[in-house]
């Protein structure tokens, strides 16, 4: 071959070189980073989960970030390097780690107050186990209580089952808006539930669809004043 042949194919060669080296550069993704101002640390987390949903409203990535909850390397850029030391997987809210993770005096650990201290509660709780979550149903439905105390149990369960075949089979709502919104709203009587899912006003003194049947001894009847 020609010494400027050989030039030739030389140059060529590295202009293939560069031109793949350069399109492999376009491929990779653009670094995003993000300063939570909890932290004021910067994390590149969001290089690759861009777009992902917040976990809830009351924890915002502005202020969290991916790293106080998950763990992991706030400034890899390779996954498993990222991912290096993530506590719970998919989950870091597991109790084998949710004291690292959900837990801390400034969030939902280390309160002097039982009520307060979250975590404790929830890992003390008898639903903290799925064995201690099944008992529980057990012992509602499984004989031990009087018909009627399972009676009423299955009766609130069908009502909510009403309630939920009007708001969310009709399109009203999500499941998840609708479970939420139990939750929220707690032990009340759920023509209060439904009152509050459906946005109705309720006026003082103003008569509940519902009644203990029969006289309750000692109690004043509801909305009569009595
Ligand atoms: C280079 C891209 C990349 C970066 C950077 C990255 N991830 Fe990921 N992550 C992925 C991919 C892809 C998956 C899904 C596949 C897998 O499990 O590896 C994933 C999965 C996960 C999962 C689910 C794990 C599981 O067991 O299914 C969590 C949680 C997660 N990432 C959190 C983070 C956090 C927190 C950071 C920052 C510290 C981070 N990731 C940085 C690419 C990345
Ligand atoms: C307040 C704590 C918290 C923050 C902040 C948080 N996560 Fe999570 N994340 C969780 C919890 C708890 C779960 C498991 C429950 C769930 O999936 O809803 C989870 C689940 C995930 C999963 C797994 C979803 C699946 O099931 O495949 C990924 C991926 C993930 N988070 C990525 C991120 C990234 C990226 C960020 C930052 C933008 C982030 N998270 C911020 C608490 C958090």
């Amino acid at each position: 071959m020609k010494p400027d042949r050989q030039i030739a194919y030389a140059a060529l060669a590295l202009v293939i070189v560069m031109a793949l080296a350069f399109a492999r550069q376009a491929d990779a993704p653009a670094a995003k980073s993000i300063t939570p101002s909890l932290t004021g640390r910067p994390e590149l987390c969001l290089t690759c989960h861009d777009g992902i949903e917040e976990i809830s409203a009351s924890h915002p990535q502005e202020a969290f970030g991916c790293v106080t909850c998950h763990g992991g390397n706030a400034l890899a850029l390779d996954a498993d390097l990222a991912h290096a030391g993530m506590r719970g997987g998919k989950n870091p809210s597991d109790f084998r780690v949710v004291e690292a993770s959900c837990g801390g005096s400034e969030c939902h650990s280390g309160s002097a107050e039982d009520q307060r201290d979250h975590i404790h509660r929830s890992t003390t709780s008898i639903q903290a186990t799925y064995a201690g979550a099944i008992a529980q149903v057990r012992r509602s439905f499984g004989g031990q209580y009087s018909p009627l105390y399972q009676a009423a149990y299955m009766l609130g369960g069908l009502q909510i089952r009403a309630l939920r075949t009007e708001l969310v089979t009709s399109g009203k709502m999500s499941d998840r808006r609708f479970h939420d919104a139990i939750l929220r709203q707690n032990r009340i009587p759920i023509a209060m539930l439904r009152a509050a899912l459906t946005d109705q006003p309720l006026e003082r003194g103003g008569p509940p669809g519902w009644r203990f049947y029969g006289p309750v001894p000692g109690a004043a009847r509801p909305g009569t004043g009595r």
